[in-house]
């Protein structure tokens, strides 16, 4: 009875709102839902004061002026399927819940809440001030071998530096599965989209300091779900190689995918390189980290930057870090400061 009346009232006094001359769109209050049954409600919709929660909300990440009309379209192009990618992801999540057998494989026995938010928090969380740049500005491009790109850490913590070599050697989406890619053998990083998605987790606006590195070779990540599946989705490498996973069997490939098969690579179990204490944070604490398999496939040959400290750790000591004094080197040239 109540909402009859008040559905009663609302029609008496509607008509008065749509009427008025200078009152926002008639579509407004209806599609909105806002029943109007206040005595002065054309009034209150005229005000100028009206709230618009949306307002200033930023829906898409800023490429820098500083890319060049190349470096922008390629970039444009990667953080669309860097979207695409995450969305996927967090749909297959909402689809399918723990009955995916590629959610327990990475997720465990987690609720599916927290994995599907960071995939939702990247696709459609406000991006203000999450910025791609590529004007080197702490010059790691020009003076660090092979790097692809870098967070900026505490000199800006929602930037990311996009380095020359990764618009030459990252892959895009359609290419899945080919090149003899799998997800168990192949890197991370490979593919813009999935390379993206780790470098935006980084950020404080998308990661909130709290996606992090608990484990990172694939079959880390998948004895990390087993084992403590409430890190598992908060890992970031976790967080691509389902996204990978999923890309790969629902689209990619139909019904198929690539999961392969990992194969361990011996070589470099031992030889973790350092990372250079190269910024104010890791000045503190610089450390390395014990790369993964996937990612080192290039760390034969790339030579990690020039340590200034040989303070090796590994991966799970690294999780216990402060998030202002830690930062690692990728094989491949990725600086993450977490
Ligand atoms: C009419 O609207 C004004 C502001 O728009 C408000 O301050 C006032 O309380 C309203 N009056 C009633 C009776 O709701
Ligand atoms: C899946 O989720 C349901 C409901 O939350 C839960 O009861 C069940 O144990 C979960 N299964 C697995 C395999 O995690
Ligand atoms: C734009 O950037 C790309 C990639 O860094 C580079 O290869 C190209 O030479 C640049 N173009 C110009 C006109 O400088
Ligand atoms: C931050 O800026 C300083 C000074 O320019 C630089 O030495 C350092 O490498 C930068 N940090 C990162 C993470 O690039
Ligand atoms: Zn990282």
């Amino acid at each position: 009875m109540y909402s009859l009346a008040l559905q009663a009232l609302a029609a008496a006094v509607l008509p008065s709102a749509l009427a008025a001359p200078q009152g926002l769109p008639s579509s407004y209050g209806a599609s909105n839902g806002r029943s109007s049954y206040e005595d002065n409600t054309s009034s209150t919709l005229q005000s100028p004061s009206v709230h618009d929660w949306a307002e200033g909300a930023v829906s898409q990440y800023e490429i820098h002026k500083s890319c060049n009309a190349t470096e922008t379209a390629m970039l444009h192009q990667a953080i669309t399927e860097t979207e695409m990618m995450a969305a996927h992801a967090r749909d297959h999540i909402l689809r399918f819940g723990n009955s995916s057998a590629y959610y327990t494989k990475y997720f465990g026995k987690a609720p599916t809440a927290e994995p599907a938010g960071w995939y939702d928090r990247l696709v459609r969380g406000d991006k203000s001030g999450v910025i791609f740049r590529c004007d080197d500005p702490d010059q790691n491009c020009a003076t660090q071998d092979e790097w692809a790109g870098h967070w900026r850490g505490s000199n800006a913590s929602d930037e990311t530096v996009i380095c020359e070599l990764s618009y030459t050697s990252r892959w895009y989406l359609p290419s899945m599965c080919g090149h003899g890619y799998t997800v168990a053998g192949g890197e991370l990083a490979s593919f813009f989209a999935s390379d993206l998605i780790h470098r935006l987790f980084h950020t404080d606006k998308i990661g909130e300091a709290t996606v992090f590195h608990y484990a990172d070779t694939y079959d880390e990540c998948l004895a990390l779900a087993q084992e403590t599946p409430a890190q598992a989705v908060r890992n970031a490498h976790t967080l691509q190689y389902f996204a990978l996973d999923v890309w790969a069997f629902d689209i990619a490939v139909p019904g198929q995918g690539c999961t392969g098969v990992y194969v361990p690579e011996e070589e470099d179990a031992e030889a973790a390189p350092a990372s250079t204490a190269s910024s104010a944070a890791a000045a503190t604490s610089t450390a390395a980290e014990t790369t993964s398999a996937a990612e080192t496939a290039e760390a034969a040959t790339t030579q990690a930057p020039t340590s200034t400290m040989d303070d090796a750790e590994s991966t799970t000591e690294s999780a216990t870090e402060s998030a202002e004094s830690h930062c690692h080197t990728h094989a491949g040239g990725e600086l993450h400061c977490i």
